[in-house]
C-alpha cells in the first residue's frame, strides 16, 4: 500500500500548483493527476454537480489504486468533501482558502479573497471565514472568468489583464495588505499579479499548507513510501493536453484520457 500512488484531482490544469508543492516536499512519492479540463470551470456549477463531478474522478484514482486522494481544487474541497469523506474509506486531503493566516497577520486589518462563486457561497467556506475573521474586514471577490483563461493558457491576455484590474480595485480601495489566492488555478497568475499590485500587499495560498499536510496524514497512517528512487509522476486530462504539457515541468507529459 505504501507504494501505491497518491491521487491528485481539480477541474483542470490549475491544481498542479498544488502537485508541484507536494512533489518537491514528498519526491519519492508516485503521484497520478487528473485534470477535468473538459467539465472546467467547476465555480459557477453547484453543489449537486461539483459532488459528482468530484465521485467521478475519485473512482477513477481508487480504480487506479491511490492510497490517499488530494482534492486540489478549493470549489471541489468546499462543496464536496464532506460527502467523499463520508462515502469512501481512503483518506482525503483539502484544499481551502488561507483565510487564517491572513486573518492573523494583517496590518489594515483588512484582507482581500479572490475564489470561485462556488467556494464563495459555501457553507465551509462560511464557517471557517467567521472562526478566524472575527475583527477582519473581508473583500470577498469572485474571480468569473480567470479560471477558463488560465486552462485556455491565456494568462497574459488583455482578457485577463482586464478581468484582474477590475476584481482588484474594490480590493485596493479598501487597503488591504493580504490577498488571499482561494482557487489552486490562481497561483498562475501570481507573476502578473505582482506587477499590478503595490509591493506591501503579501498573496497567499495554501499550496506549501496542503502539502506538509498531506506528508503528516501519510507519516501518522505508515502511508509513506519508504522507498528513495525518484516517484513516478502521471497525469491525465480529457481537455487539450498542451496547456497542461506546458505547464508541466521539462520531462513530464499528460495523457488524453475520456473520464
Ligand atoms: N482550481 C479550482 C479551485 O481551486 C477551480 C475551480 C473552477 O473550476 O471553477 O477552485
Amino acid at each position: 500500500m505504501s507504494n501505491s500512488p497518491i491521487g491528485i484531482f481539480d477541474s483542470g490544469i490549475g491544481g498542479t500548483s498544488i502537485w508541484k508543492e507536494i512533489h518537491q516536499l514528498l519526491p519519492y512519492e508516485h503521484t497520478i493527476y487528473l485534470a477535468d479540463s473538459k467539465n472546467a470551470p467547476y465555480g459557477p456549477k453547484g453543489k449537486e454537480k461539483i459532488t459528482a463531478l468530484s465521485v467521478k474522478n475519485v473512482e477513477l484514482l481508487l480504480n487506479k489504486g491511490c492510497k490517499l486522494i488530494v482534492v486540489a481544487c478549493n470549489t471541489a474541497t468546499t462543496n464536496a468533501i464532506q460527502h467523499l469523506r463520508k462515502h469512501y474509506q481512503v483518506p482525503f486531503i483539502g484544499i481551502e482558502p488561507a483565510i487564517k493566516p491572513a486573518a492573523l497577520q494583517t496590518k489594515s486589518n483588512t484582507i482581500g479573497i479572490l475564489a470561485t462563486k462556488g467556494t464563495l457561497s459555501s457553507e465551509l467556506f462560511h464557517k471557517t471565514s467567521d472562526l478566524y475573521t472575527n475583527n477582519v474586514n473581508v473583500i470577498e471577490q469572485e474571480g468569473e472568468g480567470l479560471v477558463p483563461l488560465i486552462e485556455n493558457g491565456e494568462i497574459d491576455s488583455p482578457e485577463m489583464e482586464k478581468l484582474l484590474h477590475e476584481y482588484l480595485q474594490p480590493m485596493l480601495k479598501a487597503n488591504i495588505d493580504y490577498l488571499v489566492l482561494g482557487c489552486s488555478h490562481y497561483p498562475y497568475l501570481i507573476p502578473k499579479l505582482k506587477t499590478m499590485l503595490p509591493e506591501h500587499i503579501t498573496i497567499i495560498d495554501s499550496g506549501v499548507a496542503v502539502a506538509k499536510q498531506t506528508k503528516a496524514v501519510l507519516e501518522s497512517l505508515h502511508l509513506s513510501n519508504e522507498t528513495t528512487t525518484k516517484g513516478i509522476c502521471t497525469f491525465y486530462t480529457n481537455g487539450k493536453p498542451s496547456v497542461l504539457n506546458d505547464i508541466l515541468p521539462n520531462g513530464l507529459t499528460a495523457e488524453v484520457l475520456d473520464f
